[in-house]
């Protein structure tokens, strides 16, 4: 916890009690609704009911049948993302977008991943300023100046779709919107360092330098993750330069990258919920996320938002 006396964590040079101290109220947990169902037509994944994922030895390069149906649920999960950044605005509570969410999902005819995953209670992560990621939807409204991530993961034709993006609510300080947007840089750096016949750890030095040259931290708690008919397989992508990880990226491999990037540390601490990850000293975090595919020549990103015809496009 940044102490009154110290700079404050938006970089502005002040003291952080004449600061952002008085300004960023750090976040409380608030109150969880109850369950929301699934309507049982809809196949779910085999953690459902018991909360348990059974784990198995998945193969990382996929079938064509499989990366197919990866095509359709990662199309799906960034749609469901366009739609929940959408809604969010000063005064509309985390928990109003998960009900939402969750009644897309159920639109696109799959099955929220999180809901009941090792137990989480929602449909969506919605991590707010402090929170690194897994912070679960509850009664407090968003709150002009907040940053929010919205992470979307959809069940869908036996596969998982995994996606999310930090969205900015009414006017945001410069600190914070230069840090979402170096994020957003962190993960396309991360994109573009996956080429078959690379090692793993490339894409986390691409992570970590581009972070450190803005002078921000890594966490290193949380990492990517092999993805599929499994939500997490055990293959782990770490956000920075790991000099073990010399395994090969081959094609075929589908994985997530998900930069999470602290303007201070970027070291956590979990709520009593034993699920939000916030940071130790209570500085803001950004967070972005795709699921990829890995191709003959580099990467297809399953997870991209739908390209919008430029106006006066013949296309249909
Ligand atoms: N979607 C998250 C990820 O990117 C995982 C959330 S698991 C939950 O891997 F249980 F916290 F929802
Ligand atoms: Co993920
Ligand atoms: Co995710």
């Amino acid at each position: 916890m940044l102490k009154a006396n110290d700079p404050c964590w938006c970089g502005s040079g002040k003291k952080f009690k004449r600061c952002h101290r008085d300004r960023t109220e750090q976040l409380r947990p608030g109150t969880i609704s109850p369950a929301r169902s699934v309507p049982p037509e809809i196949p779910r994944p085999d953690y459902a009911e018991s909360g348990e994922p059974h784990r198995w030895a998945e193969p990382r390069v996929k079938s064509p049948d499989v990366i197919r149906r990866m095509r359709t649920a990662g199309r799906a999960a960034a749609e469901i993302l366009e739609l929940g950044g959408a809604m969010a605005a000063p005064g509309v509570t985390t928990d109003e977008i998960d009900a939402a969410v969750h009644q897309a999902y159920i639109d696109h005819g799959g099955y929220p991943s999180t809901l009941n995953y090792r137990g989480y209670p929602k449909s969506l992560c919605t991590s707010v300023n402090e929170v690194i990621c897994h912070g679960i939807p509850d009664d407090r409204a968003l709150r002009d100046g907040d940053i929010v991530n919205l992470d979307v993961t959809i069940f869908l034709d036996g596969v998982h779709g995994d996606t999310n993006a930090t969205f900015l609510v009414g006017d945001v300080d410069a600190a914070s919107r230069q840090l979402v947007e170096v994020t957003r840089q962190c993960l396309e750096h991360g994109i573009e360092a996956v080429k078959p016949g690379r090692p793993f750890n490339e894409i986390g030095r691409a992570i970590e330098t581009h972070a450190h040259a803005h002078g921000y931290e890594v966490v290193r708690a949380f990492v990517g993750h092999g993805i599929g008919e499994q939500f997490h397989t055990d293959l782990q992508i770490p956000h920075y330069f790991e000099p073990r990880f010399t395994t090969v990226i081959e094609p075929g491999m589908v994985f997530t990258i998900e930069p999470m990037i602290s303007i201070g540390t970027g070291n956590h601490r979990i709520w009593d919920d034993d699920w939000t990850a916030v940071t130790a000293d209570g500085s803001r975090t950004a967070q972005f996320e795709h699921t990829v595919l890995v191709t003959d020549t580099g990467v297809e990103v399953l997870t991209a938002p739908a390209v919008v015809p430029a106006q006066g496009s013949t296309a249909s």
